[in-house]
């Protein structure tokens, strides 16, 4: 082969090489193979001082056409690299706007907070103003004020915690009426819930649960009024006109006492599991204040009278949203919580 010829073979084999390159880390290693310090163009150009005089100048020649060829080929390619380059680039790390976007996650109310807030609304649109008393209650406001008096058969159910011997956590909300009545002049018109305590837990009952208490005294309160406000609310809470009956009942501080139960809204009276089979749930406890209580709030028991109701938040929570244990509400569990 003449030396014009191997010349001409290097450049068509570092022209396929440089076409074959798929990556700038590729096309450098050719460019060091023909053009680096011991690269293969660079050694004909060393080559040149060995030949010949007469075929110095031609060789010469003919391997600096090349290697400016090569180096031409190299650049041209190096440019197609790196746009090809700069477009996977782009294509990685392109944003899809129309992706949704990552949003913190915001914790819900509590339903037992849910279901309290909704009753708020339900009698603040009767008239009725929220009112709190005290988790730590004594002996008289707890019990001796509500015709409660010592050794009643009624303490027994109560399932007192004593903190001293008249000292106590609160067993239902029915003390704040005597305390709110010593404190205001009828017309009273009030609902008072908050926690309170009974020394129970099983799978319907836990230590701390929810009350809601409300109270109307005035001239000329009858249990009509205690029905109308009633049903109402009923009827609202639950968003549904389900049947409502008053049955006759005890509670030491309401004279005459009513237990009050709704057709059940799950079964729609047929019977079911919630319900017992009775088509019947039991709603709250209520009554006319018993004298003796109006009394203890120094209201005159000849010219007014009040109507009293009591009843559990966890209870009407459960039923208002087909919750089936009453330990979800206190177990803390995401699950069951995200869902409000
Ligand atoms: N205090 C009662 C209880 O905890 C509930 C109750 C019943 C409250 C009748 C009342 C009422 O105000 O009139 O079981």
């Amino acid at each position: 082969m003449s030396a014009e010829d191997s010349v001409q073979s290097i450049e068509n084999s570092a022209t396929e090489a440089i076409e074959h390159t798929n990556s700038l880390a590729e096309l450098e290693a050719v460019k060091v193979q023909y053009l680096g310090k011991n690269g293969i163009v660079t050694e004909q150009l060393k080559r040149i001082s060995s030949l010949p005089a007469g075929e110095r100048r031609g060789f010469g020649q003919a391997v600096n056409r090349i290697k400016v060829q090569i180096a031409g080929r190299i650049q041209a390619r190096h440019e197609c690299l790196e746009q090809v380059s700069l477009d996977q680039q782009f294509r990685d790390q392109s944003i899809d706007v129309t992706l949704p976007g990552r949003t913190g996650t915001i914790g819900s109310i509590h339903p037992i907070s849910r279901t309290l807030w909704r009753m708020e609304q339900i009698f603040d649109r009767l008239g009725f103003t929220v009112v709190e008393g005290p988790e730590i209650e004594n002996d008289y406001y707890n019990f001796e004020a509500l015709n409660i008096p010592a050794n009643h058969p009624a303490r027994a159910m109560h399932d007192t915690f004593y903190i001293s011997d008249h000292v106590l956590l609160r067993t239902h909300t029915s003390p704040v009426q005597v305390r709110f009545m010593k404190e205001h002049d009828p017309p009273v018109r009030i609902i008072a819930p908050g926690k309170v305590f009974r020394c129970d837990s099983d799978v319907t009952h836990t230590p701390m649960f929810h009350q809601l208490e409300g109270l109307s005294v005035d001239l000329d309160v009858t249990f009509a009024d205690l029905k109308g406000v009633i049903i109402h609310f009923i009827h609202e809470f639950f968003e549904a006109e389900p049947k409502v009956r008053f049955r006759s009942s005890y509670f030491p501080f309401t004279e005459p006492s009513a237990e009050v139960d709704m057709g059940c809204v799950f079964c729609g009276g047929e019977g079911c599991r919630i319900c017992k089979h009775t088509g019947w749930v039991e709603v709250l406890g209520c009554g006319m204040v018993h004298p003796e209580v109006l009394k203890h709030g120094n209201i005159d028991s000849d010219k007014y009278t009040g109507y009293a109701f009591g009843l559990g938040i966890e209870r009407l929570t459960m039923l208002r949203y087909g919750v089936s244990d009453l330990r979800y509400f206190f177990n803390s569990e995401l699950s069951f919580l995200r869902q409000f």
